[in-house]
This record gives structure tokens, C-alpha cells and sequence, in this order.
């Protein structure tokens, strides 16, 4: 999966993840699990607020590099070419080439050693 985030003043950053599960049907809830290091978990600390993204076969060199680079010292979305559209309830972009994506508001955490799971209420899906 890919995941946008936005910081205050509107920096975005993609993390590439495989730790996101689904988690309940009423409310349509999603998690994801960052770890402590990365730029995004200070983002969402930040604007608890997720883009959970499918890329499609074609995005496979951009999860490669959103996964192996880190938004403190690269925009992700200039150096992949990834295009940003707005998100109908949230800050962060979706991103366009996406086969999928779900806006999501974070409605709770839980520290697992040194990941945290973000919990999110899934708000709407494109
Ligand atoms: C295939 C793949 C799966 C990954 N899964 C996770 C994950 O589930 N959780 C996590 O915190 N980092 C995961 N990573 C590592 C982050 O994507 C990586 O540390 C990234 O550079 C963090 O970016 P950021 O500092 O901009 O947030 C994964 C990387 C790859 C390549």
C-alpha cells in the first residue's frame, strides 16, 4: 500500500506499507502500522489524517522508492511523478494513478514496540 500524509503548513510525504489491515465493517474502519523513525509517523502525529492508497503494477518503482526514501529529505511526489488530487474530507492528497483509495481520520493509536497502529475511520472511497 501507499499512504499519503500532510504536515501543518501542507508538506505531503508517501510511506510505502505492508503492515494495513481492514478492521470493521460498522464503522468502515482501516489500520496501519508506521514505525516510530519515519517522517510520516511525525506527520500524522501532527494532521491524524491518512490516504490509504492501491497502487496498480505500473506504480511498482515508485513503492520501491516512497519505501526506501524518507519525506524529511525528499518530496515523493516530485521525484516519482506521482500525480496529487484533492481528497473530498481530508488534507492529504489521493494519489491519481491509485487503483484505489480510502480517506481516513485517525480515531485511535496504540504503541506495539516501535511501530504505532493508527487506526482510522474510513470517510469516503475512490
Ligand atoms: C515493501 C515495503 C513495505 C514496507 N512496510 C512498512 C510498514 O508497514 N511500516 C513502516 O513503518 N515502514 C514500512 N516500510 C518502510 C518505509 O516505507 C520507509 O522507511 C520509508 O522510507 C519511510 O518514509 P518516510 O520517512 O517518508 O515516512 C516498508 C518499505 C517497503 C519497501
Amino acid at each position: 500500500m501507499l499512504v499519503t500524509t500532510i504536515s501543518k503548513n501542507g508538506t505531503t510525504d508517501i510511506i510505502t506499507l505492508g503492515w494495513a489491515m481492514p478492521t470493521s465493517f460498522q464503522l468502515p474502519m482501516a489500520t496501519i502500522s508506521i514505525g516510530h523513525s519515519r517522517y510520516s509517523h511525525e506527520l500524522l502525529m501532527e494532521v491524524p489524517e491518512f490516504v490509504l492508497c492501491f497502487p496498480s503494477v505500473q506504480q511498482k518503482d515508485a513503492v520501491i522508492y516512497c519505501g526506501t526514501h524518507s519525506g524529511r529529505q525528499h518530496d515523493k511526489f516530485k521525484e516519482t511523478g506521482l500525480m496529487q488530487i484533492p481528497s473530498r474530507y481530508i488534507r492529504p492528497p489521493i494519489i491519481a494513478e491509485s487503483v484505489a483509495a480510502f480517506e481516513c481520520r485517525v480515531t485511535g493509536t496504540l504503541i506495539t514496540g516501535d511501530h504505532t497502529i493508527f487506526a482510522g475511520e474510513i470517510l469516503t472511497a475512490s
